[in-house]
């Protein structure tokens, strides 16, 4: 029997999760490999279940074989051992029907009214629609008909991104799903927001008297939020090249990370404090306007190039790609959150694909010191404090400062002092759908988009898109495969005196 992490007795209540889109990728890779490692853990209760619905005929016993390769494959534990899967398999069953169908909901209802009855309780009941956003309309719609998310404190709906494609469709995205359910009864995914170095920022900032008086802009020169990836699109084509590097990771990612590092402490850690602080920060940050779109935002595509000795192809080339395609790989956008703490001080946020390194890393700039003491000859590599928050991988945080290099002779050096999540945590933290999952079923929305948050990041980003979507870019691709991104990033941040900051764990693999 594989050992969990936690034993715990404070379970949650039955619950059934119908998981729309059974077929697809997201139950493969991420959904079922989280479930089943909650399972081992025992953070599952007795009376659990899971109802995959796709269209594509399977039977229980396919379906079953098929997310165990997916376990196999993705748990962070490597395979599982046949008796626990054997186990957990019992748990899962599939109906193979239409959305659209009627029918297929009727299918449902009876088959949670007959779990039900089986376990003489009344089950919660969670349906995850990791479904394309075409058909979450129809789903919902269906699911009411159904009469199956009408009761507030027991029905959960999950939905995956892109929620919406701009500020116009989140809108009417919003008013369709609230006009059936309880916003509490929404719990829009973001799952950056359930990697445990996110949250940690949290932590990091409010359980700490040192650093929150210094965290403005008395102090900090500037931020800089960068999610670098060394994939392409993989097998995403036909979805990324209708979404791009603004719509897939900055409005939704990047956005939220920066919402952490520039909120507001918290009254209470509770769910609505704290999406109400995040929502300030959005609100706060300051419009672009459509003129100023190129002195705030550039956007890159890669061509072919070489990625750890290993030739890749240009996007243009990847599957599922138009040939002529205008998407961008790569965006870097400069923010201002106008308010007291952080006026004047630039949030620089970058994230592209096919970068050098896999990295996600958030570095605040600290301003130099006032008054320089030491001779020239002694600050040959000087620089000012650096605080690294790094958020995957090689987890951890690392705080940057001037040291006295031993010797005869005044010479200061820049040291790092470092927190490794590895070292100090010794077992593997868990996948951040684990925890989104878990919060689902007990019902903590606190890690969850609330629709205002999701409005106001996309009233962000809105002008910018305008403006791309306006006028098509004649240049691309613009960077090779295996750089960080095109010249127009480096411009973006020179034109203010500054550079990019290489992250510190591309500095660490440097030859
Ligand atoms: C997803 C994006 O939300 O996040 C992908 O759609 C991206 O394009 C992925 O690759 C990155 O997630 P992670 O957890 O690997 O950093």
């Amino acid at each position: 029997m594989e050992q969990g992490l936690v034993a715990t007795d404070t379970r949650p209540e039955p619950t059934v999760i119908s998981i729309f889109g059974a077929a697809g990728d997201l139950i493969w890779r991420k959904l079922v490999p989280a479930l089943y490692n909650l399972f081992v853990d025992k953070w599952l209760p007795d009376q659990f279940a899971v109802v995959g619905v796709d269209r594509k005929a399977t039977s229980d016993a396919e379906f079953r074989q098929h997310l165990r390769e997916s376990v196999d494959t993705f748990s962070r534990r490597g395979q599982a051992d046949d008796a626990t899967w054997n186990d957990f398999a019992t748990r899962l069953t599939f109906i193979a029907d239409d959305f659209s169908d009627q029918a297929t909901f009727a299918a449902l209802a009876d088959r949670l009214a007959s779990l039900d009855k089986t376990w003489n309780t009344r089950a919660k009941h969670v349906f995850y629609l990791a479904l394309p956003p075409t058909m979450v309309e129809t789903t919902v719609q269906q699911l009411s008909k159904a009469q199956l998310c009408h009761e507030r404190d027991r029905a959960r709906v999950v939905t995956e991104k892109p929620f919406g494609r701009d500020l116009q469709s989140a809108r009417a995205l919003n008013r369709m799903l609230t006009g059936i359910l309880d916003e509490s009864q929404i719990y829009r995914i973001d799952h950056y927001l359930g990697k445990e170095t996110v949250q940690n920022i949290l932590a990091f900032r409010f359980a700490n008297a040192l650093f929150e008086p210094i965290w403005d802009r008395r102090y900090i020169d500037h931020v800089q939020i960068t999610v670098a990836e060394q994939v392409g699109v993989e097998h995403r084509g036909g979805y990324y090249d209708h979404a791009g590097a603004l719509r897939d990771m900055v409005q939704n990612h990047l956005l939220q990370i920066l919402c952490l590092i520039a909120m507001e402490p918290p009254v209470a850690f509770d769910a609505d404090e704290i999406r109400n602080k995040k929502v300030d920060v959005l609100r706060a940050i300051r419009p672009i306007l459509p003129a100023h779109v190129h002195r705030f935002a550039v956007r890159g595509q890669y061509d072919a190039g070489w990625i750890e000795g290993e030739r890749v192809p240009a996007y243009r080339a990847e599957p599922g790609v138009a040939a002529d395609s205008c998407a961008e790989t790569f965006a870097a956008v400069k923010l201002f959150v106008d308010n007291w703490r952080w006026q004047d001080v630039p949030f620089y946020l970058r994230t592209g694909k096919r970068l050098p390194v896999k990295v996600s890393e958030v570095s605040i700039q600290f301003r130099p010191v006032p008054h320089q003491s030491f001779p020239p000859s002694a600050v040959v590599d000087w620089q000012p404090n650096r605080l690294v928050i790094r958020i995957q991988p090689q987890e951890g945080i690392l705080l940057r400062f001037q040291a006295k290099q031993p010797g005869q002779t005044m010479h200061l050096r820049l040291v790092d002092m470092q927190f490794h999540y590895r070292d100090v945590f010794k077992a593997a933290p868990p996948e951040a759908y684990e925890t989104l999952l878990l919060d689902i079923i007990l019902g903590d929305a606190t890690l969850f988009m609330r629709a205002d948050q999701v409005e106001a990041a996309w009233s962000v980003i809105t002008p910018i898109l305008e403006a791309w979507e306006a006028v098509s870019p004649v240049d691309l691709p613009d960077y090779q495969a295996g750089t960080w991104g095109p010249e127009s990033a480096q411009v973006l941040i020179a034109q203010d005196g500054r550079s990019w900051l290489m992250p510190t764990l591309a500095e660490e693999t440097r030859p």
